[in-house]
Parts: C-alpha cells; structure tokens; sequence
C-alpha cells in the first residue's frame, strides 16, 4: 500500500519530520519507507493536500467513568473519587449498562483517533472480560486492567484480596497471548490496596510478565494518606517497590507523578518507567502541573493521558494543546521558562512516547507498526487562507475536532467506524 499526502511525524521530541507531498509506504502492516517520489507498481491512494499522521496513543484513562465526564470539578480528588466516583462505577456490575457505556467510549477513542489506549475497565471480572472482547471486535489495540480494590472503599464497592488476585489471574491467562488487546495488572492507588493484594499482584506481573499501571503522587492529599498508611514507606513509589509494582521486571505506567521526591525521580530512571502526564485531569481536580520539562530531561518517557473521568476529553490534541499551556503556566510562574513544553515534544508524548509501550507504534519511521490517520483541515481554514503542512497540523492541534479525520489505519488496515448497527 502507498498513500501520497503531507507526511509529519516526530522521530525525536526536539522537531517534527515534514514529507510534503511525501509517500507512505506499508508492506505487512509497517512502515517500510516515507519518501519523497514514488516509482514503483503499487497503486497509489491519493491523498494530496491532507496531513498524515500518526495515530494518538492514549496512556491512561477510566472507561467505566465516561458518563461522568464534565462533572464533579469543584472536588478536588479524593472527595471527587467519593463523592461522584465510585457511584458509578459500581453500575458496571452491569453487564448490559457496561456494554452500552464500552462501545461509546471505543467508538469515541475511534473518532478521536486513539487506536491504542490503556484502559481501567472495571473492578468487576465479567465487566472487564467484556472490554478485551469489545476492543477486538472494535478493530483497536489496548491494554485492559481489571481494576483491583480491596481497603478503603465503600462496603458496596469492594472486593476480597482474594478476589483481586484470582480474578486478575484468570484474565491474564485467558488474554496474554493475544496481539492486539492485552492485560495489565491495576492496582488503583496506593490507598485502596492491602499489602496482601499489592504482594499477590507483584507476584503476577513477575510469573507472566504482565505490565503493571496505576497512580501515584497526583494529590498532596493522597500522598498524606500513603504516608499515614505506610510510615515505614512513606512514598507511594516505595510501596509499589516493595511489592514489585515499580517497573521491576515489567514496564509500569504510573499517571500523573506530580508531587515527587527526588528520591522517587532516581528510581523512575533506573526502572522500565512510563510516566502519564494527564494534563486536563489535573487541572479539573486542582491536583498540580507535573514538571513535563524536568522529567523529559531526566530521560523519562513522559506519555498523555486523557484520564477521562478526571479529564473530559477524549481527543488527544486536547491533552496536547493543554499539556503546552500548563508548561507555560508553570514556566511564568517559576520564572524559568526552560519549562515551556514546544509542540514537537507534546506531540511526541502522544505518539510516539506512548506508543513505544505498545512496542515499535506511535511514529512513521521504517519498521513501525502502519497506524496513522489522514487528516482534512479543510474545514478549519479560514476563507482564501493556504498554509503549509506543519502549520495545518499545528491548526488542527489547536482548533480541530475528530470530524477532521476523514481516515484511520491500523497496522496498515483502515478501521471503519466500529459497532454499527
Ligand atoms: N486515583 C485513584 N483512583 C483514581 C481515579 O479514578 N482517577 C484519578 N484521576 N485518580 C485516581
Ligand atoms: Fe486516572
């Protein structure tokens, strides 16, 4: 397959790789070359004048909490976990309220053009079996987390350590060999999982070798609690040590990382680390603005996240634009404007830095997974206006919506608009 059109992506967060009129070639689902001219014998789908990019990867985000996006922000989190959180997620005990709730939430990440997502699905086995099966039958990738809470929730919304455990064990060994839709052990917080369940979790990531995701240091609030909990830690990060949850053996996602130690920052770098940025999130629940800057030159592969029900919104330009602005915030304020994030390095959070999770996806270098969306800016131009390749993108970013995207692909397959009737 050869697709002609204005080819961007970014190979390192420090610029953006530019094809004007450029030729994608995919054999086998990769990428085997983005080039200038084009001579051989394939057919050529002509896409001239749209933007081809890749496919957003969206790090970290609550299915189960979709219906509450754009509620509940006067909280901050551990009163808005209480107060408007847990309420509904218990609803998903629910196999066919589940369901319906499922296939919104895939069929929007499909129209924001998220193709690879890490999910929290439920805390419910039934309910998080049916998102792996829903996100293969949608044609997307993801890793689904059976969520696991087994202290400090309300008595209607629990379950037993054992629970925890034997429930994401089964998952494990009913979904790891899959390709394109698999599990990650999700302990939720710190707060909310016994030392039992951390230790029996930790023990699983190391027997399958399953990826690890949570959250940790989003509150000053949350943080007080984990120290209460666990004087002897302190940090969320130690705790998740001790037990295995921090990147041992297996890549660990942790969302937000905002209030950190030093401490803490020296052993992100030593582990298989994927910090989330989740910028609209903490805003909405007044959480902080994660040092973005300081962490990408730590070495960190600093990733986005929608965080949807934290955040609102489920299309990544959203999170990438926000992401900037804070940095700018944070910059002004801290009087050191080395902290302003450019373009190119929020856009690389949500493409290739979270699609390096996923393996060799997230960029439209050789050798990468064939995901990319085709891209009409049309509509956002304003009368008479011609702009150049970068600067559609750079508008698009900034003031265009899903209806943009007029195609998506897959490892070199296009995806058609899922669960249509
Ligand atoms: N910490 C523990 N649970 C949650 C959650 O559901 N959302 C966010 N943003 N933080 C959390
Ligand atoms: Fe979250």
């Amino acid at each position: 397959m050869v697709i002609n059109g204005d080819i961007i992506f970014t190979q390192n967060n420090d610029g953006f790789e530019i094809y004007e009129n450029g030729f994608l070639v995919i054999e086998d689902g990769k990428v085997k070359a983005v080039q200038k001219d084009y001579s051989g014998n394939e057919e050529v789908i002509n896409k001239q004048g749209m933007l081809i990019i890749p496919t957003f990867v969206d790090l970290h985000l609550h299915a189960n909490q979709y219906a509450n996006c754009g509620l509940g922000y006067d909280e901050e989190l551990l009163t808005w976990l209480e107060k408007y959180t847990y309420s509904e997620e218990v609803k998903f005990k629910d196999l066919n309220y589940a369901r319906d709730i499922f296939k919104e939430v895939l069929t929007k990440l499909w129209e924001a053009g998220s193709l690879r997502s890490v999910i929290f699905a439920s805390l419910y086995k039934e309910t998080s079996e049916l998102m792996f099966n829903l996100v293969s039958e949608a044609g997307l990738s993801a890793y689904v987390g059976k969520v696991n809470m087994d202290r400090n929730v309300p008595d209607f919304y629990i379950e037993t350590t054992e629970e925890s455990i034997n429930f994401t064990e089964d998952l494990i060994k009913e979904f790891n060999n899959n390709s394109l839709v698999k599990p990650i052990i999700t302990p939720r917080f710190v707060p909310h999982c016994t030392i039992e369940s951390m230790q029996g979790q930790g023990d699983l990531a190391k027997k399958y070798d399953v990826p690890v995701q949570s959250h940790m240091n989003e509150s000053l609030a949350e943080n007080v609690w984990v120290t209460e909990l666990h004087p002897e830690y302190k940090t969320s990060t130690d705790v998740f040590e001790k037990y295995g949850l921090f990147g041992g053996n297996s890549k660990t996602i942790m969302a937000h990382c905002i209030h950190n130690t030093k401490h803490e920052l020296e052993l992100m770098k030593k582990r298989n680390f994927y910090p989330v940025h989740c910028p609209e999130s903490n805003a909405n629940l007044t959480s902080g603005i994660m040092d973005v800057k300081g962490m990408l030159e730590a070495g960190l592969p600093v990733c986005l996240g929608s965080d949807i029900s934290g955040g609102h919104n489920l299309f990544m330009p959203k999170q990438i634009i926000l992401a900037i602005q804070l940095s700018k915030m944070k910059a002004r304020m801290e009087d050191d404007l080395s902290k302003v994030l450019t373009l190119s390095e929020a856009f690389y959070m949500a493409t290739k830095a979270g699609g390096s999770f996923f393996g060799n996806t997230g960029s439209l270098e050789e050798g990468y997974s064939g995901d990319f969306l085709v891209i009409d800016t049309d509509s956002i131009m304003a009368p008479h206006e011609v702009r150049s390749p970068i600067e559609r993108l750079e508008k698009f970013l900034y003031i265009g919506s899903p209806s943009n995207i007029v195609e998506r692909y897959l490892q070199g397959a296009k995806i058609d608009k899922p669960f249509k009737e």
